[in-house]
């Protein structure tokens, strides 16, 4: 049976819908952000996203809908993200969710947003412009890296819903780290692309910054080399550790703060690529995929492709950062599958899940 599944994300700053046939083909792909509201805090405040997903939901829904060349019988069941993310965000989303699968009496998944990363891989056909699909499917086992502004986890996937944790983040997600270093830097949010456009101008063996060695080689921590880039452009400026971090970027001259960027960079994406390698090497795989908002980062796809002996696959740009098209890919399979379906009076959220 081929499904039609309208896919909800609203976890964090972006108010999201599509509609993906079969898990497949990406019919549409609706994406309303608040970025540029959150844009002057250098950081995404729960309480306006929440409002802004309000505002956003109906309208980015009726979208994906009419884009998509859909009306409500032609959708098969709704999936929405319930976990992980910012309580305020999910609820905005679960409601609405809820409330639809009620009212036009359409089966409910809820939907784990991490999970939802890797299935963006699973999209290979669209007829909407403007987007380049992998030509098929990743087989399984697949080993994922997952690279968000929340998340750094290599996951192995022996089957749909049959997987294992490899590692996680101890502390700050990769994209959380280059969120943190572009303030410090003075470069704009969201700071994966701002740090990755500066880095292409700078010198990425200016600095010399450390890999955190952690007991299970699968774990990440950035927490450390965000201290140690805030360390070194305090000693590059000539203050200690009592100046403002806030007023340091005035402080770094454009051949600095670019080299600050390239060799920020270049260390993250190392740390990542060589566990990354490490788990193909021990585990095999079948086909490795990248997902998450930092797969988006072009070093990061330069380093691994060059590193593995098979070829990486990676969503669309627009396809890697949230959206609801992932969302809508890993409905399908839950109901292909034959996942229970989530009671459309109940569902809670759960801004903590894990994976
Ligand atoms: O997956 P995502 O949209 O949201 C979460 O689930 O966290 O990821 C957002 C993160 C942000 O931290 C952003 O700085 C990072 O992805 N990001 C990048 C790039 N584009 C977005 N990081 C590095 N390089 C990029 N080109
Ligand atoms: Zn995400």
């Amino acid at each position: 049976m081929i499904v039609k599944i309208l896919g909800i994300e609203t976890s964090c700053d972006e108010t999201a819908a599509a509609v993906v046939e079969d898990g497949k083909k990406l019919l549409s792909n609706i994406v309303a952000s608040s970025m540029d509201l959150h844009a002057q805090y250098g950081g995404v405040i729960p309480e306006i996203a929440a409002r802004s997903h309000i505002e956003a939901i109906n309208p980015v829904i009726e979208q994906a809908l009419t884009e998509a060349g859909c009306n409500w019988d032609d959708i098969d069941g709704i999936a929405v993200t319930y976990g992980a993310g910012l309580g305020g965000c999910l609820l905005v989303g679960v409601l609405a969710a809820r409330t639809l699968a009620i009212i036009k009496k359409k089966p409910l998944y809820a939907c784990n947003h991490v999970e939802g990363h890797v299935y963006a891989n699973f999209l290979t056909a669209t007829s909407l412009p403007g987007y380049t699909m992998p030509d098929k499917a990743p087989a399984f086992p697949i080993l994922a890296l997952i690279v968000s502004g929340g998340h750094s986890q290599l996951v192995l996937f022996r089957d749909h819903f049959d997987y294992t944790l490899l590692g996680r983040a101890q502390d700050d997600a990769i994209g959380e780290a280059f969120d943190k270093v572009a303030k410090v830097l003075g470069l704009p949010y969201p700071g994966g692309p701002s740090v990755s456009k500066a880095a292409l101008e700078g010198d990425a063996h200016k600095y010399a910054l450390p890999k955190a060695k952690l007991s299970n080689p699968y774990d990440f921590s950035f927490s450390g080399l965000k201290t140690a880039v805030l360390r070194a452009v305090q000693a590059e400026t000539g203050v200690d550790h009592t100046y403002p971090s806030f007023k340091l970027a005035e402080r770094l001259t454009k051949a600095q703060r670019v080299d600050f960027a390239a060799s920020f960079q270049r260390i993250a994406v190392e740390t990542v690529v060589d566990k990354a390698v490490l788990a193909f090497e021990t585990h095999q795989p079948a086909s490795m995929v990248i997902a998450g908002g930092v797969a988006a980062n072009g070093e990061l796809r330069k380093q691994l492709q060059g590193r593995l002996p098979i070829e990486v696959s990676y969503p669309d740009f627009k396809l890697c950062t949230d959206n609801g098209a992932m969302i809508a890919t890993l409905g399908c399979f839950h109901m292909k599958k034959g996942t229970p379906t989530a009671d459309p009076y109940s569902l809670d959220i759960k801004p903590n899940l894990s994976m």
